[in-house]
């Protein structure tokens, strides 16, 4: 199983970034814990930062054919971006939306998301951890998707959760 994971605008900032809100982590420390968590899951990780909407959407096109899900924190476009969701939506492959802040918890504007009705999951305020959970959530997501999927079940059907952790 292979995953893409997209950080954009600002993300590379990580570290000197208003740390109070975002956390000490550089993006270098979110991407190694990331592979080190996938290898203890067994999956492959790759990774890519833009700070432009065209080159997430070019990166997110070029990827999916490759991957079998993406963990995107899409950063102010998650707030803005038609494109992105258009792209994410129509390369058809599950994604799960994180974010190192709590964003519900910040400004309205950042209440909107453009990719989370969308997404197979949302995580948002963690830090770091949103990160890594989200990986879990999607690797379990596809890891179980022959069964029920996605976590939204009809009464009498299973969720496909096997009870098993990690
Ligand atoms: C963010 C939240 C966004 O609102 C913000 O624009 C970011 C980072 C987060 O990870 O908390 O750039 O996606």
């Amino acid at each position: 199983m292979r995953i893409a994971v997209v950080h954009g605008p600002n993300l590379n900032l990580l570290g000197t970034r208003e740390p109070e809100v975002y956390g000490p982590a550089t993006l270098a420390d979110v991407n190694a814990a990331l592979t080190a968590l996938a290898g203890h899951l067994g999956v492959e990780v790759e990774f890519f930062q833009s700070n432009s909407e065209g080159g997430l959407v070019d990166h997110v096109q070029a990827v999916a054919p490759r991957v079998d899900g993406l963990v995107v924190n899409a950063g102010a476009y998650t707030h803005t971006s038609v494109a992105l969701r258009d792209a994410l939506v129509g390369v058809a492959r599950p994604f799960v939306e994180v974010h190192l802040s709590n964003v519900f918890a910040r400004e309205e504007f950042r209440h909107r998301s453009y990719l989370a009705d969308r997404a197979v999951g949302v995580v948002s305020g963690f830090g770091i951890d949103s990160y890594l959970l989200g990986l879990r959530g999607l690797v379990g997501y596809l890891g179980r998707r022959g069964g029920a999927g996605r976590l939204v079940q009809r009464k009498g059907e299973s969720s496909g959760y096997d009870g098993r952790f990690p």
